[in-house]
């Protein structure tokens, strides 16, 4: 993360004595990225997190590649889905991949978790398309609103809370990289500087801290290599007094992303939020169209040649595309040209604005779908640019 932050109570200076009422020492936990170089937190428990009291199963959680797909211009049509599964884990439904990313859906008909789940594989991404919560983590209490993007670094022990009322749909994206602010919107020390199209007053790190007390019977599934792990600890992991440091969950809302725009259009990096390890994340949000007086609002058509592009359709009407729904995911291939559908081109001009929603999805190395995504596939797709 890109600044310093501290919840409740920790020593003075750290890797000292700092004592619990009944006179013992609470336990510090150093949790540090890229071995002692990256950025880090300090987290002082209450129990010792190395006190394991069972461990189960573990099981496969991994998706299959869809090998014989083959090179399409791709649409998943995912709108119509109202569960994806029973709770936040069997309701993950990963629907793109490759080494460094994976991209999918979650609806849950279970609104709460009730274990604990921690991703030791790679950082999370969630956007929440619909649904309102709390997550509750090691750093305390975050809250969730539609429009959030919402950064779990890994190993974060966290659980979900979501509202009953109204539906509930979730972009999940696992990264194996650290997934982290735009490089070029920084300064030398990590601050956003002026042009960044969002900055620290935007971010919202855990408001207040979450203690749990009580001994009792607590599950951890972890994320392991594609598997997962089930580990039971006979105190809650949520046994955080204090904390502080650089690296803890976050909420951007695409709600506060400011988009920049030109007299002619721009290109899609105006529109980056996040960087990664092999790709990127851009917000599409409300903005003004070009202003140059033969503008042409609608994108031209594009050969990326080392790129993979993913939208996710998430608000409004997109200008460029027919067929779309809230919910669809495009992928545009790299090694076949992509554009606007016939007619939007000259639909656009003139047009002063746009209310449309998307997040984008652009890899460096080829994606692949996954077996999941099979059933969503628009077979018309391909040739929706015939006149
Ligand atoms: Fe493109």
């Amino acid at each position: 993360m890109a600044y310093y932050y501290r919840l409740g109570s920790i020593p003075p200076k750290r890797h000292t004595q700092f004592r619990q009422p009944d006179g013992s020492l609470y336990k510090e936990e150093l949790v540090s990225s890229k071995g002692f170089s990256g950025i880090y937190s300090n987290l002082y428990h209450i129990y010792n997190p190395n006190e394991v009291k069972s461990i189960g199963q573990s099981k496969p959680f991994k998706w299959q590649v869809a090998d014989q797909h083959g090179l399409n211009q791709t649409h998943l049509k995912t709108s119509g889905v109202e569960f994806t599964g029973e709770d936040y884990l069997d309701a993950r439904r990963m629907l793109m991949m490759n080494n460094d990313v994976m991209m999918g859906i979650c609806s849950p008909k279970k609104r709460k978790m009730d274990y604990y789940f921690k991703n030791a594989d790679g950082d999370e991404l969630l956007y929440i398309h619909d649904g309102e919560g709390v997550m509750y983590s090691q750093f305390g209490k975050l809250e969730l609103r539609k429009g959030d993007y919402i950064v779990i670094p890994r190993t974060t022990i966290y659980r979900l809370e979501f509202k009953e009322e109204g539906p509930l749909r979730l972009l999940v994206i696992e990264s194996h990289g650290p997934i982290e602010t735009v490089k070029r919107y920084r300064n030398e020390v990590g601050q956003l500087l002026e042009h960044s199209p969002y900055c620290e007053r935007d971010i919202r790190p855990p408001h207040e801290l979450h203690i749990e007390k009580e001994k009792g019977d607590y599950l951890v599934q972890i994320k392991k290599q594609g598997m997962l792990h089930h580990y039971s600890y006979n105190h809650s992991p949520l046994d955080i007094v204090g904390w502080d440091g650089y690296l803890y969950p976050y909420a951007l809302s695409i709600y506060d992303f400011e988009p920049i725009t030109g007299r002619i259009h721009q290109p899609p990096p105006v529109h980056q939020t996040f960087q990664a390890w092999g790709f990127v994340i851009c917000s599409f949000v409300p903005r003004l169209f070009d202003y140059h007086p033969l503008a042409i609002p609608a994108p031209y058509n594009h050969s990326n040649i080392d790129s993979d592009e993913v939208l996710y359709y998430a608000e409004g009407e997109f200008m460029s595309r027919k067929g779309i729904d809230r919910g669809s995911f495009t992928i545009h291939m790299g090694g076949l040209p992509h554009g606007p559908h016939p007619g939007t081109v000259e639909k656009s001009i003139g047009a002063k604005s746009t209310e449309e929603y998307a997040v984008m999805l652009d890899t460096f190395k080829p994606l692949q779908i996954t077996t999941d995504a099979l059933e969503f596939v628009d077979k018309n797709y391909p040739m929706s640019w015939s006149e």
